[in-house]
């Protein structure tokens, strides 16, 4: 009899069937135990009688520790009052290694405790829901690119210069010289792009972030698509239907995740095109009538984007930002010269931006004078000056944050619980 997996349980009621995993927990009431036996898949309930199985298979079953991996085999059994509406009578079981007492148990632990036994830590179910749905969230994002016409081209981490400025760049020794992890892989996308007309890229991104707070990591997943002959509206359509797709698509495939994250559905039920377009002069406007001491040019802080949210049931676009506030990339907008075409993704609830874009300077002599004008090394950026010198086009793009997206569908309050390694300014381990 080949093995099957807890999901699969329902197609095989009333049979004997193989399963293969770990205990979760058991409990006991003399010549019954109950054996909660996952496999990643679920989670079900074995039943083991003294009766059925004997005097030695019995003993085994009661010496098995939390997180032992074992065997086992039994009939399936429609229970609506069983986790998952189904529990397996055991006739047989193997244990394949007994464990050692196990780190951590369901009582309450602090938080650093965890994180040191994040190895451990993703086998519970509240972080077994949040990276499942994280992989449906790529899943569905790849899916309605490679749908609507994106090439996925992937960009390098290793690279000679900044992207979104220098202040959060990691530098690693490369040979004899010095190279710098990807904050982005925007600047590469813009060439794919080229040869494409719409690509995307999928990687790890990594910031030398100063901040500890909820919202950063040091080495994040970005998602971002670039698209030529594209404009702001366009990037902000794209980036509506595709979130739009993303949380339908876990609101379809993932709500029993949701229901363990105790995450009402109803608000991302919210989630439909087309999402408010606030610019960001009347989001300024909009946080001094809220009494908030905000002055017109600066940039968006936390309690900012939290108090904004506060008007919203949707992410909403902020878009036209001040020029100053946004890296040396973002074209201008042509009527007025103040700010740029640049847009950034907010999420309510107060999560904040989770997605940054925008459209990027088209004109050759333009983007010479802000790398000069912002101080960066002008040789590296070389090759990204060809790209307006060999048929430059209007063309954008925008980056998706996936731990801060995950964050927000999941409705948990940080992104260290969203990766299934965080990586931040004080923690590099396990
Ligand atoms: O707004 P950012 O910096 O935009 C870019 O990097 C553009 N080059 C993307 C593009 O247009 N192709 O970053 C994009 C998103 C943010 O909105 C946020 O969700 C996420 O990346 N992000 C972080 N997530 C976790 N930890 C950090 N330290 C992050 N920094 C940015
Ligand atoms: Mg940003």
């Amino acid at each position: 009899m080949s093995a099957i997996t807890i999901s699969e349980l329902p197609r095989h009621e009333g049979r004997e069937v193989h399963l293969r995993g770990w205990l979760y927990n058991s409990r006991s009431s003399g010549k019954v135990q109950f054996l909660l036996v996952r496999d990643g898949t679920g989670v079900v309930q074995a039943v083991a009688s003294l009766k059925v199985l004997g005097e030695a298979q019995f003993a085994e079953a009661g010496a098995l520790t939390q997180e032992s991996s074992l065997e086992v085999w039994g009939t399936v059994k429609a229970d609506p009052r069983a986790p998952g509406g189904y529990e397996l009578q055991l006739s047989r079981l193997h244990t394949v290694q007994r464990a050692e007492e196990y780190p951590i148990s369901p009582k309450e632990h602090g938080i650093e405790f965890l994180l040191d036994h994040r190895h451990l830590w993703l086998r519970s179910s509240r972080q077994h829901a949040i990276l499942a749905i994280r992989a449906e969230v790529i899943r569905a994002a790849r899916e309605y690119l490679d749908d609507h016409g994106f090439v996925n081209c992937d960009t390098p981490i290793l690279t000679p210069a900044a992207c979104e400025g220098t202040t959060t760049l990691f530098r690693v020794e490369y040979y004899e010289e010095f190279s710098y992890l990807a904050q982005s892989g925007q600047l590469y996308n813009e060439a794919t792009a080229a040869a494409f007309g719409k690509v995307y890229c999928f990687g790890p991104t990594f910031r030398a972030e100063k901040s500890k707070t909820r919202r950063h990591l040091t080495e994040f997943w970005m998602l971002e698509p670039e698209m030529a002959y594209a404009d702001l509206d366009e990037v902000m359509r794209v980036e509506e239907e595709l979130l739009t797709h993303v949380v339908g698509r876990v609101l379809e495939r993932r709500r029993g995740e949701l229901e363990r994250l105790e995450r009402d559905p109803a608000r991302l039920e919210k989630v439909k095109p087309p999402f408010p377009r606030v610019a960001y002069t009347d989001a300024v406007r909009r946080l001094q009538e809220k009494g908030l001491p905000f002055e017109w040019g600066g940039d968006f802080g936390a309690p900012d984007e939290a108090a904004l949210s506060e008007d919203h049931e949707t992410p909403f676009f902020v878009h036209r930002y001040p020029t100053q506030v946004k890296p040396f990339y973002m074209e201008p907008d042509p009527l007025d010269g103040r700010v740029c075409l640049s847009v950034d993704c907010l999420a309510p609830e107060g999560y904040g931006e989770i997605v940054g874009g925008g459209q990027r300077i088209a004109d050759l002599e333009l983007l010479r004078a802000r790398i000069r004008e912002q101080g960066l090394p002008e040789q590296a950026f070389d090759w990204y000056l060809d790209l307006r010198k060999y048929g430059s086009v209007p063309h954008g793009g925008f980056g998706i944050g996936l731990e801060r997206t995950v964050a927000w569908i999941c409705g948990v309050e940080h992104v260290r619980e969203c990766i299934p390694f965080p990586r931040t300014i004080y923690r590099t381990r396990p």
